[in-house]
């Protein structure tokens, strides 16, 4: 029937599982395309607080079939991990309800020691250390280990053995450095609980569709990070706009009826690399406490902005978003002023709302802003200011803000 996308707009950190989880209300399937357990999706359902890294936010919903993507790099034994939370934390039958593509990547040990080698250099990224790039590189270069691996014992006792041989030289020399036999002890009961759950994704959704079941595609960080039209070199190692989605999740545009782009009312950062509308001093600080601005997965604070117009107009091309969920505009009444950055000075001195095709030119722009008063939570929804302001968004992006979300919880969300 419908296949929509969700995704985020901005450097990640948007609100996304908040908003993936109001979607799926109407969702029979969820699924996951790309990136592994950087990603931290925050969901609070009457109370109670769920973070989520490799499991799509459906799982949260107790009838939600949860599908991972083969576009994902999966640390197995972080994936036992996390369901074991989630059962904990009183999620029904979560290994029942998940469906996985082998063609996802394994994210091994000597992945994380390599990009612990990498980020102690001075010119780090800023990476979440979860071994993501390293496992993105073994997969390009036809090294890596799929999933698949798991129901191949032989196949994958040679795999493992070259691919250690070829990290070998570039891992941390301080650190330990597991045998092949090691990984192979940690992989055993990764296997008996992966290997039952693997599907044919393609054929999930596809089947889906024609059986008028609603499916949303859940995109992870956010379009400035995408490893090709992100701010390279600080991005993540793989494709996080519409087409990494589709490419991850296996299946074609014609499917897709909505793109729901996920906008945080101001804009947040976590490790390094140029942010135009970041704020320093006070006011900063009094976003990043009142919004909570900590990573879900490492726990750093995160770098704090304004709104950025100029980048979300063209994340907004980039994903063919065909509609906005505002989130966390709640926060911006702890300030008397809001700003917006509507244009960019460039260092020759001209100005332009064209965001710049030289992702190296933007740490040298200087923001244009439009100011607005702020609102207050006295008045709720109903205050003039904040509708002021999201008419503002909606208006210059020509993109309809169709959620608009207010605090954490569930319930916190309406529909415009
Ligand atoms: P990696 O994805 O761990 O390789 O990190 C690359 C860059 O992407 C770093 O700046 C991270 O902070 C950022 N990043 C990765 N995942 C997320 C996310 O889910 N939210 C926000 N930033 C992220």
């Amino acid at each position: 029937m419908t296949v929509n996308i969700a995704l985020g707009l901005q450097w990640g950190d948007e609100g996304k599982g908040k908003i993936i989880d109001y979607l799926t209300r109407s969702a029979h399937v969820v699924v996951r395309a790309a990136g592994g357990a950087n990603a931290g999706h925050t969901i609070k359902v009457q109370g109670k607080k769920y973070v989520l890294h490799l499991i799509p936010s459906g799982i949260v919903h107790p009838e939600t079939r949860c599908l991972m993507g083969g576009g994902m790099v999966v640390d197995p034994m972080g994936l036992l991990d996390e369901v074991s939370e989630l059962e904990a934390a009183g999620i029904s039958r979560v290994w029942e309800r998940l469906g996985i593509a082998p063609c996802a990547h394994m994210i091994l040990p000597w992945h994380r020691a390599v990009e612990r080698a990498r980020e102690s250099r001075p010119d780090a990224i800023g990476t979440t250390l979860r071994g993501i790039g390293p496992c993105y590189e073994s997969k390009a270069s036809r090294f890596g280990l799929p999933l698949a691996l798991l129901a191949h014992e032989d196949e994958l006792i040679l795999r493992l053995t070259r691919l250690r041989e070829d990290l070998l030289p570039l891992m941390e020399p301080a650190s330990e450095i597991p045998s092949v036999e090691e990984v192979l002890a940690l992989l055993a009961p990764c296997a008996a609980k992966i290997v039952p759950r693997f599907t044919n994704v393609t054929q999930e959704i596809v089947d889906a569709e024609k059986a008028q079941n609603t499916i949303l595609l859940e995109g992870a960080q956010g379009s400035l990070l995408d490893l090709t039209h992100g701010t390279y070199p600080y991005v993540t190692s793989s494709s996080t706009i519409t087409g990494g989605i589709l490419s991850g999740c296996g299946v074609g545009p014609s499917l897709v009826s909505d793109t729901f782009g996920v906008v945080k009312a101001y804009t947040t950062r976590v490790g390094n690399g140029p942010f135009p509308t970041e704020i320093d001093g006070p006011v900063g600080e009094e976003l990043a406490r009142a919004g909570h601005e900590f990573g879900a997965t490492t726990g750093r604070p995160r770098r704090c902005g304004w709104l950025d117009i100029v980048a979300l107009r063209h994340t907004i091309h980039l994903t063919g978003t065909t509609a906005l969920a505002l989130t966390k505009v709640d926060v911006l009444e702890v300030v008397d002023t809001v700003k917006v950055c509507t244009a960019y000075r460039l260092p020759d001195g001209t100005v332009t709302d064209v965001y710049p095709a030289d992702p190296y030119i933007l740490q040298d722009v200087t923001p244009i802003y439009e100011s607005f008063p702020s609102w207050r939570s006295s008045q709720g929804l109903e205050d003039e200011n904040l509708h002021r302001y999201v008419d503002f968004v909606a208006e210059q992006t020509q993109t309809p803000i169709r959620v608009l979300s207010f605090g954490p919880d569930r319930s916190q969300t309406i529909d415009r």
